[in-house]
Parts: structure tokens; C-alpha cells; sequence
């Protein structure tokens, strides 16, 4: 279990980060001949370790752009951008190049081996630049990068006498050479058939399996859905996941604009986010830590209703039915973080999208029972 309390980046100002990958507050913005333009505007991700995250979204939405930024391929105009305690940032070239080296595997989606060279010399050319093998090594390594992702047989053949499919798995040993913990993949399965698509994908679930924490770009919506979690980019901003999640009928226009207006917050373990009989002003998401929903028995003492985790929502009842609330909430024994969203947006969705309110106003009554049920049975009826 993960303790909240003694982050560093707390409030957003530390110069450091919990996260494996973290991308704070990012701004990009383009010179270009029309005049500036604003490819980022304030994203922010953050990835744990051994997540394997999907980036999907429309065209020139700024995937790409999202993507330099993590390697630092290219850098942010605002923001920060944290790897492994690491401010990418801020790293000068030379510095970042030997960095990018040991801890990150990139692949693109045109595979750019060396067309010079053979597969398993475009594999000990990244060794060859950060040293981390002996000589040696070097050959025994590629060999056996070749044989996991099956071509240990071509490893004396030139990028031109292989496959399109082989290649990019090629390019993906490649990305592998240095044993980096973080893969970052821009559509490696884009100039792909899709048996070949098929393939790559599932070997880049393999490696999540075994541990590697992968960002990928893909245009393939059905893989996306396959892996744990995809994060939509749309016009240069990201849709909160868990937004997304919850609220899954509303439009990529309406998630936006929710986006927007989510309050984050971090609550101290056992302190109240929402009492009992107060007047409802949001509607909260947690997004990571636990929270407990709470009645006062009859007697004065606590009863826990439940538990509430990442992903799971409260705050909701009191809202639809414009009551007061009907229990109190607290943050559990790690602390909690969540997203706030005020009364008029959270309103505003319910009346935009009729699925939304009937799947929202299920989960009230379910929990409204619930509560009856145990205030009965505590004897406050
Ligand atoms: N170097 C640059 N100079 C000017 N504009 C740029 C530059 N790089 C990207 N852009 C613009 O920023 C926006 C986002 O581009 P990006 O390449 O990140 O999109 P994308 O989501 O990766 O698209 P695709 O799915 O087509 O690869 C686009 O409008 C693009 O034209
Ligand atoms: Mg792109």
C-alpha cells in the first residue's frame, strides 16, 4: 500500500515526483509561419511503474508532441517533465542522450534501423553508445534480444532483406539493447498489416508482462481497449481517464470540458471530505487512495458503510435527488486523492446525457438502500 503523505511533489511544486513517468502542467507551443501554435495546452500524465498506457486520439491532436516531451525528443515551452526522479526538462542535449540511453527504448513508427548495417549490429549500436555490456556481451545480448522477439535466425541480414513486420520487431530489440525499464512506442504498428500489427502488439503485451512500463501511441482503438489504460488526447488537451471512465456515453467535446473544470485534491488520512446533512456542492472522483462512506449510529458511534477506491465515484446521491448529503466521507488510512467536480458542471452532464444520469442515478439507488437499510438496522427509523 502506497502512503500519500510523504510525497515530495505534494503541491505540485517539489522538484521531484512519486510517479515512474510524470508530466506536469505541459505547455508546447510551435512557432510557425501563421504564428505561434499551442500543440499542448497544460497536460498532464502521470504513469506508474509496469503500467502498460495507451495514447489514442484524433490526428494532430498532439500525441507526438506528448510523446517528445517524455523523451525529450523535444522540450515543453511550460511544465515539467519528471522520469524516475529525473527532471527531463532540463537535461542539456549531451546529458539527456546518455540518459535516453539507459532508460527509455523508443520505437517509432517507421522502424529506422541502419539500413547499413545487419539486425544484430542496429542492436549493439545503442549498447556500443552507453556502455553498459563489454564487447562481448554486446554480441551475446543481441543474440538473445533476437531470439525473444523470433528472429534469431535473420540476425546476419540486412533491414532490406526482412520483413516490414520483422523489422519493426528488430527496431524493437533495438529499443530493448540497454535493459531500459520505460518503452515508448509512437504507432509501431501503424505501417503494419494487421497479422503483423497483431504480432508486435502482442509482444509489447509480453514485455508489460514482464515488467516494462510502455507508453504507446496507437490509432487502433480494439488494442487500445486491450491494455490497462488509454488516455485520450483531443486538440491538445487530455481527457481525465477516470472522467472518461465513469461518464463513457458523453462526448469527447462534453470530457473536455469536465476536464477542465476537475478540482484535484489530496486528503490526509481520516479527514472529512463530505459530512453527513451538509449541503451538496460537488460530485467527487477518487483517483488514487481509498475513502470510507460513514453513518453516525444512534449511539454516536461511526458505522462504515463502505470503502471506496481509484476509479469509484460518491458524492452523487445528494446531488441528483438536491438533498443534503445523505452520509459522511472520509479519507481512509492512506490518504486519498481526488477530483472534484462542482454542482453546475456535474448538473449540466446529467441534463446533456440521459444514459448518464440513468446509469449515475442506478448507483444512487443502490447506495440510498444501502444506507436505509443500515440506519434501520441501527435504529434510527
Ligand atoms: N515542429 C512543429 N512545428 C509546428 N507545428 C507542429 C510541429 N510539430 C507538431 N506540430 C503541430 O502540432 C499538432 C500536434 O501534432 P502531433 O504530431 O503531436 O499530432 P499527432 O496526434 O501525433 O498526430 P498523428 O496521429 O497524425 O501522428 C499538429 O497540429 C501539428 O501540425
Ligand atoms: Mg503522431
Amino acid at each position: 500500500m502506497f502512503s500519500l503523505v510523504p510525497s515530495k511533489s505534494k503541491n505540485g511544486n517539489g522538484k521531484s515526483s512519486e510517479y515512474l513517468i510524470e508530466v506536469r502542467d505541459v505547455v508546447k507551443t510551435f512557432k510557425t509561419a501563421a504564428g505561434p501554435f499551442t500543440a499542448l495546452k497544460n497536460v498532464s500524465l502521470r504513469v506508474n511503474r509496469g503500467e502498460f498506457v495507451a495514447v489514442i486520439g484524433k490526428s494532430g491532436s498532439g500525441k507526438s508532441t506528448l510523446l517528445n516531451m517524455i523523451t525529450g525528443i523535444d522540450h515543453p515551452s511550460a511544465g515539467e517533465v519528471y522520469i524516475d526522479h529525473t527532471m527531463v526538462h532540463d537535461m542539456g542535449e549531451s546529458k539527456l542522450a546518455r540518459w535516453r540511453g539507459k532508460n527509455l527504448g523508443i520505437v517509432f513508427q517507421f522502424f529506422q534501423l541502419l539500413p547499413t548495417l545487419t539486425l544484430a549490429e542496429n542492436i549493439m549500436l545503442p549498447m556500443d553508445f552507453c556502455g553498459v555490456y563489454t564487447p562481448r556481451e554486446r554480441k551475446r545480448r543481441a543474440a538473445e534480444l533476437l531470439d525473444m522477439v523470433g528472429l534469431a535466425d535473420q540476425a546476419d541480414k540486412l533491414p532490406s532483406a526482412v520483413s516490414g513486420g520483422q523489422q519493426q520487431r528488430a527496431a524493437i530489440a533495438r529499443a530493448l539493447a540497454n535493459d531500459p525499464p520505460i518503452l515508448v512506442a509512437d504507432e509501431p504498428t501503424g505501417n503494419l498489416d494487421s497479422k503483423t500489427a497483431e504480432d508486435v502488439f502482442t509482444l509489447f503485451e509480453t514485455l508489460a508482462n514482464q515488467g516494462k512500463t510502455i507508453v504507446m501511441v496507437t490509432h487502433d482503438a480494439d488494442k487500445a481497449k486491450r491494455v490497462q489504460r488509454a488516455v485520450v488526447v483531443s486538440d491538445g488537451e487530455i481527457i481525465e481517464e477516470y472522467l472518461a471512465r465513469t461518464f463513457s456515453s458523453l462526448t469527447t467535446d462534453q470530457l473536455i470540458r469536465a476536464t477542465r473544470r476537475l478540482a484535484p485534491a489530496r486528503h490526509e488520512p481520516g479527514s472529512i471530505i463530505v459530512q453527513e446533512g451538509s449541503t451538496a456542492d460537488n460530485f467527487y472522483l477518487i483517483t488514487r487512495g481509498s475513502a470510507e462512506v460513514v453513518l453516525k449510529g444512534a449511539d454516536g458511534s461511526d458505522i462504515i458503510v463502505s470503502s471506496l477506491h481509484g476509479g469509484q465515484y460518491f458524492g452523487e446521491i445528494a446531488l441528483l435527488r438536491g438533498a443534503e448529503r445523505s452520509a459522511t466521507v472520509r479519507a481512509g488510512a492512506a490518504g486519498v486523492e481526488v477530483m472534484a467536480l462542482d454542482k453546475e458542471t456535474f448538473n449540466s452532464l446529467m441534463n446533456e446525457s440521459d444514459s448518464t444520469r440513468d446509469a449515475i442515478d442506478e448507483v444512487a439507488d443502490r447506495r440510498e438502500l444501502e444506507l436505509v437499510t443500515l440506519e434501520k438496522q441501527n435504529g434510527k427509523h
